[in-house]
């Protein structure tokens, strides 16, 4: 029997991305540490700005692509390294093992080829072998599976003919051709109104039921997350802030930004006009980052401690439920019982 416990399917350990621009250095990412079992969904939330985007490009390597990019850390895929792969280890990962479903197909699929025959070319590059007439039966076959009618006819259209959420799931027959073990969605559904974007979120969870896939949900929505996600991020200003299951998350949050955005998360039993109170003050700039902890101007505990959060930069710690706040737990597990738990 061995006692070596088997690596995660996806560990990504102290992923750092900086950007080096005109103005400075954009400190987009910041020692991020997570990891994603197959069949799992991993959620990522936080304002726009937080470095969600980031993450989710560099697990695929299209930093590779900035020459103004640095990224350092590790990213364990299935017990290979991706950080220092070579871009064609690389190549031959994307839109294979792992692919993503971007916020805007409109951008993400070309406006002069056919979506069948950019459906087609996606499975063709990781299946060289696979003859055209096969090709293409996957390809309507994959339009049938994600709910687009009459997927053969379909299948000679361009991308600007198909409705919007027709074009997200044509998106999504493409990210799922080659089987991927980890499908990224970054804001899948933003650009959809509401009843398409239920379908497609429900499409995207039976597919991977299906497929077995590890799933990677960006968004700004915690209702999606608390519908779809086994285990959560928070980010701010770069990093991650609280990260556990979900259901811990939503019962017992513990960072106070995460019960501002709690706070900002709609519910039905309240009014549409007093729905959505977003968290206080502005995102924080990547560039100069607060000192101490990023969020101390934001947050109404910042001078509760001591000069702590004015000074030094709180660490994720807690094990399988771990937060960066440099209150104590006591005082925070009281401060969410008797003042924030009430409001939410
Ligand atoms: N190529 C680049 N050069 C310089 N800065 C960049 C580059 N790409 C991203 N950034 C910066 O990195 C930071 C994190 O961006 P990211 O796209 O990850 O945010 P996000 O959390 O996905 O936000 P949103 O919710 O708006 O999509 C931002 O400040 C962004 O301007
Ligand atoms: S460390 Fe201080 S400023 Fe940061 S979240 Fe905790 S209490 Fe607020
Ligand atoms: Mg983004």
């Amino acid at each position: 029997m061995s006692s070596v416990t088997p690596r995660p399917f996806l560990e990504v350990k102290d992923l750092t991305v900086r950007f080096e621009t005109d103005d400075g250095i954009v400190q987009a990412v910041t020692e991020s540490n997570f990891s994603l079992e197959a069949g799992k969904t991993l959620g990522i939330v936080g304002e726009s700005g937080s470095g969600k985007s980031v993450t989710s490009l560099a697990l695929l390597g299209l930093h590779r692509t900035r020459s103004n990019a640095k990224v350092s850390g590790q990213i364990w895929l299935d017990d290979q390294e991706l950080v220092t792969a070579s871009d064609q280890d690389v190549r031959a990962l994307r839109g294979g093992k792992m692919s993503m479903i971007f916020q805007d197909p409109l951008s993400a699929m070309h406006p002069y080829y056919t979506v069948g025959a950019q459906i087609v070319e996606a499975y063709r590059v990781h299946n060289p072998k696979v003859s055209k007439k096969a090709a293409r039966e996957r390809a309507i076959d994959m339009l049938a599976r994600v709910g687009i009618p009459q997927p053969s006819r379909r299948f000679n259209d361009y991308a600007h003919q198909f409705s919007g959420g027709m074009r997200q799931r044509a998106m999504i027959a493409m990210a799922l051709v080659n089987d991927p073990k980890l499908l990224i969605a970054d804001e899948p559904t933003t650009a959809l109104d509401v009843t398409v974007q239920a379908q497609i979120l429900d499409l995207i969870r039976d597919l991977q039921q299906e497929f077995h896939s590890a799933v990677i949900m960006i968004t700004h929505d915690l209702g999606v997350v608390a519908e779809l996600a086994d285990d959560v991020l928070v980010m701010y200003g770069g990093k991650i802030i609280e990260r556990g299951a979900a259901v811990d998350l939503f019962q017992r949050p513990q960072h106070p930004y995460t019960w501002g955005l709690l706070g900002s998360m709609p519910r039905l039993d309240r009014e549409v006009r007093d729905r959505l109170t977003p968290v206080k003050g502005s995102p924080p700039s990547l560039i100069n980052l607060p000192s101490g902890c990023a969020f101390h101007p934001r947050c109404p505990y910042a001078g509760r401690n001591g000069d702590r959060s004015f000074t030094d930069t709180p660490v994720l710690t807690g094990g399988a439920h771990a937060v960066a706040c440099h209150l104590p737990a006591e005082e925070r597990a009281k401060i969410f019982k008797e003042e924030v738990a009430p409001n939410l």
